[in-house]
């Protein structure tokens, strides 16, 4: 039904900007929400214009978001100023029909302005406001809790050393729904009542969640469980969460306390507390001690989602119970404790692991959502793993260090052949341990320390720029008329 298309914009954070256009595809395919989109979109820019059928699945796609700022329904948009007036006048006088009750006198209203990368003092967006005249307002304004919320929006590009003459874009429209960013702060690790050292950050691991289509009631599984971050997320969406880990000291919270000031841990910190801290326990099915290369899963057993985050070697050491293909003799007696000994968890083998178990245990269109480790210089798609019964949907970059990044990896299941269900591959150029070629790179192209730094500095001011922040006066880097630079009516 082509009449029933409504335009809306998508509203980023300018964060994990590489993540944005996987996670709405995600959450499109959570409801089965169609839209439609411009070809010529451009990802980098926090607003994205797109036709959704109306404002009910507007509200469902922000009810989920991690990078979404908010979603406003778009009444007018053009990049010359001049005729953006006459664009948004035209709209309002040929759809007062609909638009008319907003307008009424018990209606309380506000208007935000907001600039984007040019700096615009209060009385100047003031004078903005008052552009708008011809807005056939009777009701009060409420900064507080208006009843109709309207956003005026220039955008001046993204680059801070290369502001152009005019806006690229002006954007006005009514509000409809706020994303769920305060999620990230909900779960925070800085409040979390049990941390590790490799906790996954709260909007990474929500950003997981979405990727695995996480749903009510839904069976999730974390084969590196870690300090349970990921359990976390997708516990938040409703699903029961069950994890398993090598590390019996990391996952029962007996490792030595991760928070500085923190000397010795509680006695109940663990996946459980965390799960209680966020009024989600009862979605907690159990965490195992278990070493993943050595399956203890029943073959019946069948997952919605495997959300993961395998050691890469770097921070925590990747290992796995030896394998003997010879018994030796030994000296224990009966009853004594046997503590196997453990050898690297090769890269290969980990990932070989990881996706013939989830083409086994994922249900048909369940999805495995996992890390992969890349080293920025030479990395092509070629060189990700590939998998027969698995097809990847998504992968998006987070720059880690000048030399490497992750990437986080959303597979689908798409088939369970039983002869493909060992179908997995990696180019050979990966096989090599993921650890071991991060050394010779960071060895090879270190350089002298000065250049180390300047390479350093080259990543922090490309990702603050890709963030929207701007360089001070006083050598800061800092978020200017793209946040909280406000003027309201
Ligand atoms: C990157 S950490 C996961 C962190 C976790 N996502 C969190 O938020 O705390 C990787 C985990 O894999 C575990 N691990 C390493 N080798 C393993 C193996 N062979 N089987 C199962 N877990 C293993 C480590 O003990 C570590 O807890």
């Amino acid at each position: 039904m082509a009449s029933s298309w409504k335009k809306y914009v998508l509203w980023f954070a300018q964060e994990h900007v590489d993540f944005r256009q996987a996670e709405i595809a995600s959450l499109l395919r959570v409801w089965n929400i169609p839209m439609n989109t411009a070809k010529n979109h451009r990802p980098e820019n926090p607003f994205w214009v797109v036709e959704l059928q109306g404002e009910e699945d507007a509200r469902k796609l922000a009810s989920r978001s991690m990078s979404l700022r908010c979603i406003f329904e778009l009444w007018s948009h053009t990049n010359l100023l001049g005729a953006f007036h006459d664009q948004l006048n035209g709209y309002i006088k040929s759809n007062m029909a609909s638009l008319g009750p907003l307008f009424r006198e018990d209606r309380s209203l506000k208007v935000t302005v907001e600039t984007y990368n040019k700096h615009f003092s209060q009385a100047e967006k003031v004078a903005k406001i008052e552009t708008l005249h011809y807005l056939p307002v009777t009701g009060p304004v409420n900064l507080k809790t208006p009843d109709v919320h309207f956003w005026y929006i220039e955008f001046w590009g993204l680059d801070p050393m290369n502001v152009p003459e005019a806006p690229l874009d002006v954007l006005f429209g009514r509000w409809v729904a706020d994303g769920r960013r305060d999620m990230i702060n909900e779960i925070s690790l800085k409040k979390r009542k049990f941390i590790g050292n490799t906790s996954m950050d709260p909007q990474l691991s929500l950003l997981m969640a979405n990727q695995g289509l996480v749903r009510q009631g839904d069976l999730v599984l974390d084969p590196f469980v870690g300090s349970g971050s990921l359990l976390v997320a997708a516990a938040k969406f409703g699903a029961y969460v069950l994890g398993s880990d090598i590390d019996y000291m990391t996952v029962h919270g007996k490792s030595k306390p991760t928070r500085v000031n923190q000397k010795v841990r509680e006695a109940d910190e663990n996946i459980y507390a965390n799960l209680k801290q966020y009024g989600c326990e009862d979605r907690f099915v159990d965490v195992l001690i278990s070493d993943f290369s050595r399956s203890i899963w029943n073959t019946n057993l069948m997952f919605d989602s495997i959300i993961t985050d395998p050691p890469y070697g770097i921070r925590e050491a990747t290992e796995c119970i030896e394998f003997k293909t010879q018994r030796r003799a030994t000296c224990l007696n009966e009853g004594v404790v046997h503590y196997p000994s453990t050898s690297p968890y090769q890269f290969d083998q980990l990932y070989r692991d990881l996706m013939n178990f989830s083409a086994r245990y994922l249900k048909l269109g369940g999805r495995l959502v996992c890390w992969f480790p890349v080293l920025r210089k030479d990395f092509t798609d070629e060189m990700l793993p590939r998998h027969k019964c698995l097809k990847l949907v998504a992968n998006s970059e987070q720059t880690l260090t000048v030399y490497s990044a992750r990437r986080l990896l959303t597979y689908e299941k798409v088939s369970d052949r039983v002869e493909d269900l060992d179908s997995y591959e990696l180019a050979q150029a990966m096989v090599d341990t993921f650890r071991r070629r991060y050394m010779n790179m960071v060895q090879q192209t270190s350089g002298t320390r000065k250049e180390r730094r300047a390479a350093l500095r080259d990543v922090g001011r490309e990702e603050a720029m890709r963030r929207g922040k701007t360089l001070d006066a006083d050598g800061k880097w800092k978020f200017m008329s793209g946040r909280g630079d406000k003027a309201d009516k």
